[in-house]
């Protein structure tokens, strides 16, 4: 042998070890760099580039700005891309960024897997109609799935937007107007989204949004101003949050709105006194769309400079698809505005979840493996299980319900979404990549086989007044159903109609296309529209049995239903098992047990409405001057937590554990609950708090403690529950701090906000 290493005394296994080790840092450092190392690489521009997410298609804003996105992504790199669902397209942009840019640092793809990717499951108001946490994470989990295969890396969700205004379109994508709820709803899909440990192969990352406060626009119109007080950010749109970052979300997302007069992408109160002093948060915070640009629209800028200074000296780390950082950003750095430290502090935190997630060893997708993830069964099983168990029966008289195949011989399926794929999903559901959907017509006749006729009307078309700007964009699928001639709209009526009466029962499936809620997708009335309440009326008049459907994103305005209409079931937008769950609680094989995660109100007129408001000096039930309208009543159609089943319960032997206890300490709560009637089925037992007096008012009731129960038909269970100084507690706005306080409480548990049973505590000092 010749050579410096034949010729050395060495011998050959310690030769082996140098040669590993000379060559092990080299092999590290490209799949797994150092956050700080790569920082050093950079230089300014490629800085502002990883705060910075790309429009993943062509936007007229982006390209005057700055041009075309890949160009800026060959050249400088980019944090992250949105909008792109297509695993393909997401290869290719990858390769930009990973072959092309000068540190081939990879993106992080993002998109709104709001409720699944391929699988969808029911809208998230529907999964909090279940109230069943493990079930949300479980259906997000494969959502995650499903899309990491894909290429999306980050998902928009959870959604937890507390919101009590049911014209604001945007109500369908969050838990409802309950902060404990919604705590329990944002920690259900954020673990279920990334797991414990953020970054997993099959995970992708949360983002909570919208941050904060965008439940509560002036009159529910989408986008406009809220004033919120301190004490309502804390006590009820915050709590939410809170869980989320508890929970280990790993980003946030700024709202579009104004709060108290300050946009919430530009609010320094928000994104850092409390995200990141209040809460530690360590992850980073995207601007939802063309957020930062929107800054000098609501005047609160003056010009890109300003805006992106705004934004960033407020918290905001990246710019979703404005351009603006990418414009301005590196010149605020270069005059001194903005630091070199405050840029570096937020590009180490993005590329930081990079590494985290494996982008730099597994940047691409494996087109090949992606079919065996989505096809998975059990995810389609899921799916209908989550309809099952999130349906609301909300009118149930003389056990209309459930249908009883053997003696029904035809069926009428009748209305304009029942045979509505992509409306059943919702706008999110379609929007992403999803798989084929079971409507509604189908799920009865696959349920029936041939034991029944089962025939569809589809009634008139039902329509937008003023039509959405998302049915012109590229990646919504959705569209509305087309406009109809008067002629061709009585026909669609009077064949319903006439099917009805040659049917031996009515299946009505009436409410909103997904267009009509959602974002940019509120209404100032909750009617059934589109001749959908006459149809309806119609049908009922023929004297046939009837059961409402209703899919749609809001409560809508079902007074006259509700006393004529046998039967009424919530699905929400069901997702892609809509047909197949939906009939599985029709025809009693499965049991509703949703519960209503909103007040449900009789009009628009009585908007917002929520249960856990303070109690004025004149209440509905005082015998003289009273807080309501004198046309209509104030109270809810139905209200807060309130569902049926094919069962009945009985709540009893309600137990405290003292009647006495020192503030910072515990009571405990035990009730019996007991399934009364002939089947099996589940109850969600809730339990609610009223604290008497004190530094603030108090609201009449809160929801402290839920638990969804199964009981075999007969079945008595004990429940027990705690209420604790996290319980307790509450925001005050005189003491303008959390407190927990020597008062007399009031304890009720039942199956809804209005529950009757109750008993009484005293917190001492
Ligand atoms: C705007 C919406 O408000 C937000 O919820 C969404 O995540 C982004 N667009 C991205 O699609």
């Amino acid at each position: 042998m010749s050579g410096p290493i034949a010729s050395s005394k060495v011998s050959r296994p310690i030769v082996l070890i140098a040669l590993i080790f000379l060559y092990l840092p080299h092999t590290f450092a490209q799949s797994h760099p150092n956050a700080k190392d790569l920082l050093k690489q950079m230089t300014l521009e490629e800085k502002v580039a990883q705060l910075s997410q790309l429009p993943g298609f062509p936007i007229h804003e982006f390209k005057e700005q700055v041009g075309d996105p890949k160009d800026t992504l060959r050249k400088y790199g980019a944090g992250s891309v949105l909008w792109v669902s297509d695993p393909k397209e997401i290869n290719q942009w990858q390769h930009i960024a990973v072959d092309e840019s000068r540190l081939h640092i990879p993106v992080i793809f993002g998109l709104d897997v709001i409720h699944g990717y391929h699988t969808i499951f029911p809208a998230p108001i529907a999964m909090a109609s279940s109230w069943d946490p493990r079930m949300v994470e479980a259906a997000q989990t494969v959502a995650a799935r499903e899309a990491r295969a894909a290429g999306i890396a980050w998902t928009f969700g959870p959604m937890v937007d507390i919101a009590r205004d049911a014209r604001w379109g945007r109500m369908v994508e969050g838990a409802g107007e309950d902060p404990y709820l919604g705590a329990a709803m944002a920690r259900a899909q954020v673990l279920g989204f990334q797991g414990t440990q953020p970054g997993a192969l099959d995970r992708v990352l949360a983002c909570a949004k919208h941050f904060a406060g965008y439940g509560a626009v002036e009159g529910g119109r989408d986008y406009d101003s809220s004033y919120i007080p301190e004490e309502q950010m804390w006590n009820t749109y915050l709590p939410p949050f809170k869980a989320a970052a508890d929970a280990g979300a790993a980003t946030f997302m700024s709202a579009y709105m104004d709060l108290n007069e300050v946009p919430a992408t530009g609010n320094r109160w928000l994104l850092h006194d409390v995200l990141r002093e209040a809460w530690n948060f360590k992850g980073f915070v995207v601007s939802d769309a063309n957020a930062v640009h929107s800054l000098i629209t609501h005047g609160y800028a003056r010009d890109g400079d300003d805006a992106a200074y705004k934004a960033f000296s407020a918290g905001l780390d990246m710019d979703m698809a404005s351009g603006t950082y990418l414009k301005y950003l590196a010149d605020e750095v270069r005059s001194g505005r903005i630091s070199m430290q405050q840029i570096d502090a937020s590009v180490l935190a993005i590329l930081e979840a990079k590494i985290r997630l494996g982008l730099f060893e597994h940047p691409f997708v494996d087109e090949s493996k992606i079919g065996q993830v989505l096809n998975n069964p059990e995810h389609q099983h899921l799916a209908r299980t989550a309809i099952q168990r999130s349906v609301v029966l909300l009118r149930n008289e003389q056990n209309a319900l459930p249908l009883d195949k053997s003696k029904i011989k035809s069926i009428a399926v009748i209305g304009p979404l029942a045979d509505a794929q992509l409306d059943l999903l919702d706008m999110w559901g379609a929007l992403v990549k999803p798989g084929p959907t079971v409507d509604i017509v189908q799920g009865i006749k696959n349920k029936v086989g041939s034991a029944a006729e089962v025939e569809f009307a589809h009634g008139p078309n039902i329509r937008r007044d003023i039509p959405s700007f998302f049915e012109n964009q590229p990646i919504v699928t959705v569209k509305e159903q087309p406009e109809q001639t008067p002629e061709e709209a009585r026909k669609a009526f009077d064949d319903a109609v006439a099917l009805a009466k040659r049917s031996d029962v009515a299946i009505l499936v009436l409410g909103e296309i997904a267009l009509m809620s959602g974002e940019a997708a509120s209404r100032s009335s909750l009617k059934l529209s589109g001749g959908q309440e006459e149809l309806l009326e119609a049908v009922v008049a023929t004297g046939k049995p009837v059961v409402l459907v209703l899919v749609n994103g809001r409560p809508l305005n079902i007074s006259w239903a509700s006393e004529h209409v046998p039967a009424i079931l919530e699905t929400w937008y069901p997702g892609s098992q809509a047909g197949n769950g939906i009939a599985d609680i029709l025809f009693g094989d499965a049991n509703p047990a949703g519960h209503l995660p909103v007040s449900w109100p009789r009009s628009a007129a009585t908007l917002p409405l929520y249960y856990n408001h303070t109690r004025t000096h004149a209440p509905e039930d005082a015998p003289d001057f009273k807080s309501r309208y004198w046309d209509i009543k104030s109270t809810p159609l139905y209200p807060f937590g309130y569902g049926l089943s094919y069962t009945t319960f009985s709540f009893d032997n309600l137990k405290l554990s003292q009647t006495e206890a020192k503030v910072g300490g515990s009571v405990d709560v035990s009730v019996d609950v007991t399934n009364t009637g002939s089947r099996a089925g589940d109850e969600v037992v809730q339990l609610y708090i009223h604290q008497q007096a004190g530094s603030a008012s108090r609201p009449v009731r809160q929801l402290k403690g839920f638990q969804r129960v199964n009981l075999a038909a007969g079945a008595k269970q004990t429940l027990h529950f705690k209420l604790g100084p996290e319980e307790l507690q509450f925001w005050s706005p005189t003491k303008k701090q959390w407190v927990v306080e020597p008062e007399h409480f009031d304890v009720w548990v039942g199956d809804n906000s209005q529950a009757k049973l109750h008993s009484e505590f005293h917190l001492t000092q």
